[in-house]
Order: structure tokens, then sequence, then C-alpha cells
């Protein structure tokens, strides 16, 4: 390893193996690990920027096994880097922001073997869980077997990881058939892929869904990756992208007395360094576009359109009929989910509910025990 400062102490560099990265010195000291800065019980740092001198700079460095001592000025203060947190902190790279979170894989219909675990290992095993976690992370979605047919045995799903969340439609809803339906998902009508309840904001990120009995003929479920649609959408016409990303839209539920439920986001929402962060599309609760300038409303119609057929790709949808038992977990910031009409003979009866992904997300790098040191005795 190799330290050295430069700009007068204002920038720290760290050469370890073939890699080096700069860092300056008010991140060093706001970051640093040692006891006055952060809780060593929680982690959680104890000073705010103001404690900091405006004119924090790095009086000596050196390497000292594998870390990196600091003495800042004018204060003194001393912190010590293990250089491996370093370079797992640096931000000194190019190209840093990327279309996507590294974390996750994008995938389209030739996904093969579905992501899936037996509830039975899932609730004794924390390796099994941990898998069947980091799956959800990574795809957006996953199915569980062996769940049973129990009413609310979807609840077991949600246990695995976090809590339910309650809405309007109740802590679970029925999805079957009904005379006078509050939400088209009540009939056997064939439903596009669709991310659900985009019109709340926050949207509930997480969708369970179980399936009690299963004889209708139809009702497969497919499931499709948004972000691989947008991501298609964005190598077949990058203006398109730019529109649905661009410009926010309006979604409006109130088909249940007493709910009104409205939002304005974009279809395609992305974090300001260009990140894909969220998908919303449902053309059930889609309210009329009335954000996008009158000179690019037939061109926002053309990548809405596009991105539909897209979405509408058979080649993108992975399909399976959920057989009485199974469950299966979608990421509702990512994945959509569809299913084909049915009708006729047999009946068709899923339960379901909501759920946050921090939740999923937290549990999954808890077993996988990717926390963070909360002090520098790494
Ligand atoms: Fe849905």
């Amino acid at each position: 390893m190799d330290v050295s400062t430069e700009e007068n102490g204002g920038v720290l560099v760290v050469t370890a193996t073939t890699e080096t990265a700069r860092f300056h010195a008010l991140w060093l000291r706001d970051n640093a690990l040692d006891d006055e800065t952060r809780d060593a019980r929680n982690g959680q740092r104890l000073i705010t920027l103001s404690d900091i001198p405006g004119d924090v700079r790095i009086a000596a460095a050196e390497a000292e096994g594998g870390q990196v001592v600091c003495i800042f000025a004018p204060d003194g203060h001393v912190a010590r880097f293990p250089v491996r947190w370093l370079m797992a902190h640096r931000y000194d790279v190019a190209d840093q922001a990327a279309r996507l979170d590294p974390e996750i894989e994008t995938w389209d219909g030739s996904l093969t073997p579905v992501p899936v675990a037996d509830m039975r290992d899932l609730e004794r095993d924390d390796a099994a869980l941990s898998d069947w976690l980091g799956a959800a992370v990574r795809y957006g979605f996953a199915k569980v077997t062996g769940l049973g047919t129990e009413e609310g045995g979807l609840f077991r799903v949600v246990d695995l990881f976090g809590y339910v969340r309650e809405t309007n439609y109740g802590r679970l809803f029925e999805v079957r058939s009904e005379i006078n339906p509050v939400n088209l998902a009540y009939t056997g009508l064939g439903l596009q892929a669709h991310t659900d309840n985009p019109y709340r904001d926050p949207v509930p990120s997480l969708q369970i869904l179980a399936c009690l009995e299963n004889s209708a003929e139809g009702g497969a479920s497919a499931v499709v990756d948004g972000f691989a649609a947008a991501m298609r959408l964005e190598a077949e016409d990058p203006d398109a992208f730019a529109l649905l990303s661009d410009f926010p839209v309006r979604f409006d539920y109130s088909g249940t007395s007493g709910v009104r439920l409205q939002s304005r986001q974009p279809m395609i929402a992305l974090s300001p360094d260009g990140q894909i962060q969220q998908i919303r599309f449902n053309a059930r609760s889609i309210a009329p576009v009335v954000d996008v300038p009158f000179e690019k409303m037939e061109a926002f119609y053309a990548a809405y359109r596009k991105f539909d057929a897209i979405i509408d790709d058979p080649d993108m949808a992975v399909t399976f009929k959920l057989d009485p038992g199974e469950a299966f977990i979608v990421d509702n910031t990512r994945v959509m989910h569809a299913r084909t009409g049915y009708s006729g003979a047999g009946t068709r009866w899923l339960q379901g509910c909501y759920a946050d992904k921090d939740g999923l997300r937290s549990k999954h790098a808890a077993l996988t025990n990717r926390k963070e040191p909360a002090s520098g005795r790494a």
C-alpha cells in the first residue's frame, strides 16, 4: 500500500494492489470511524458538519498494517481507516453513474430457472432464506412453493422479512371474480402487465400473491422486468426513454367510496444521476396526461406506445401458472405482473397483500453480514 497527500493536505491518495483512489480531507474527517465520530454501539454519527473546521486538511498520513492513519489539522484529530473500507467507499472513479443498480440483473422471458424456494426451507434455514431474498433483490421477483392453502397463509411470506402494508383494500385482498368489483383485478378479465397502485405515493414496493384455488381455464400469471423494458426502450429509441422519464403523468383511483388516491410521477423514474429507480405502468389507472407540453404530446404518446409494445412483447414475459399452495413476490417498483383472462368452469382464487422492500433488503443484508463495521476496528 502506498499513501500520500496532495494539494497541501487537502487530498489523500491511496494505492492498494493496482488501484489508486483519492479522498478529500473533509470527506475523510466526516466519515471517520473512531469512537468520537461514530457511536461504537450503533455506528451512528455523533457529529454534524459544523463540528468539523472549515479549513480541515490532512497534516500527516501513513500506512500502518492494513490501515491508513490520518492526523487532521488544525485540531489534531486522529482517525484510522482500514484500506479495505476505503476502497469499498471510493468515489474517485470514472463513469460513476450507471443506469442500473449493480446489485440487480435484468431479464426477459428466457430467464431459467425461475427463482423459487420451498416455504418450509425458508422458515427454518437462514441460508435458504438468504438465497431466496437475494434472488428477490436481484431479479425483482421470486416464487414460493409449499405454502399450503390456508387463508392468510401469504402473511407467512411477509413474516420472513418484514411487515404487511395495509391499504384501503385491507390487510389482504381477495383476487377472484366479483359481481360489482371495486377493481378490475377482481374479475375474469385478462390484465396487461402493470405495477400495482401507482396512484399511491409512495407505492407499496412489494406485492405478494398466493394461490388458494386455480382450476379455471386460463388465469396464468406472468411477470415482466420493467427495468429491462426501460433499458430496451432506451436502446431502441433514446428520445422516447427521455420523454417517459422527463415528464410526470398522473394516476388516479376512486373506485371505493371515500377514497380518492392521486399521484404525479413519471412512468420511468430516474435518480438525479440517471439510475433507473422505479417504473409505474398501469393502463387502468393512468389519468389524463396534462404535464406534457402541447408541442411534445404526440411524441410523448408515441413513446408511451413503444414502451407499451415492449411490455406486451411475449419475449419479455416469464409466464407460469400458480398452483394452489404457491405464491410469488414482486418488487412493485420494478417488475410488472399480468394474468391471462379466465372463465368457464372452475375457480381461481388468489389472496394478495402488500409489504415494503426496505425490510426485504435489510433482512437480506443482515443475513449476508454486509453490515458495515460501526467503527474502524474492523
Ligand atoms: Fe395487480
